[in-house]
C-alpha cells in the first residue's frame, strides 16, 4: 500500500492505481491523463506512485520521472490544503502583489513555495492569471480574489483557518 498525504492523510493502494490505468487501457499515450488523475485525488504525484503506474503502463521509471518534470502542473510533494497562488506579473506587481505576498509569509511563517507545518496552507507565487484589471489578484484551489489588500488577505486566511477548525470540529462530534 502506497500512502499520500494532501492536507489530512490520504492512501491509495496499489489497486487502485491499476484501475485508474485500466480506465485509460494501460496505454503509454495515456500516462499524463493517469498522472492527472492522482494529482487530482491526492495533490501530488508520490515517487512510488510514479513507479507503479510506470509499471502498469510499460514506461521505464526514467522516462515517468521525465514526464513528471517536464510538466510543470505535477508536484512531487505534498502540498498544503489551500494554494494561495498570488499573481506576481506586472499589473498585479505595480499594484503591490509583494506586500500580498509578505503578508502571507509574515503571517504564516513560510516562504514562497513552502508549506505551513499543519499543511494547511501552500504559497505559490504566480505569472498573470489573466485578470489584470483585477490586480492585485490571487487565486485559493481554484476561486479567483481580486482587487486585494494586505488585510483582506489576512482576512481571508482567517476565514479559511476558521472553517477548517469548525470542520474538524463537526467530524470530531460526528465520531
Ligand atoms: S498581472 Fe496579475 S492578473 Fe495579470
Amino acid at each position: 500500500m502506497t500512502k499520500a498525504e494532501h492536507g489530512a492523510a490520504l492512501e491509495i493502494t496499489d489497486e487502485q492505481i491499476d484501475q485508474i490505468c485500466e480506465e485509460f487501457g494501460n496505454r503509454e499515450g495515456s500516462v499524463v491523463q493517469v498522472l492527472q488523475i492522482i494529482q487530482e485525488k491526492y495533490g501530488y504525484v508520490p515517487a512510488e506512485v510514479l513507479e507503479r503506474v510506470g509499471d502498469d503502463l510499460g514506461i521505464p521509471h526514467s522516462k515517468m520521472f521525465g514526464v513528471l518534470t517536464f510538466y510543470s502542473q505535477f508536484y512531487q510533494e505534498p502540498r498544503g490544503k489551500f494554494i494561495l497562488k498570488v499573481c506576481v506579473g506586472t499589473a498585479c506587481h505595480v499594484r503591490g502583489a509583494e506586500l500580498l505576498v509578505d503578508k502571507i509569509k509574515e503571517n504564516l511563517h513560510i516562504e514562497a513555495g513552502e508549506n505551513t507545518e499543519d499543511m494547511m496552507f501552500t504559497l505559490e507565487p504566480v505569472a498573470c492569471l489573466g485578470s489584470c484589471a483585477l490586480a492585485p489578484m490571487a487565486m485559493v484551489n481554484g476561486n479567483s480574489f481580486g482587487k486585494l489588500s494586505p488585510d483582506r488577505m489576512l482576512e481571508m486566511i482567517h476565514q479559511f483557518q476558521e472553517e477548517e477548525a469548525s470542520e474538524n470540529k463537526e467530524s470530531v462530534s460526528a465520531s
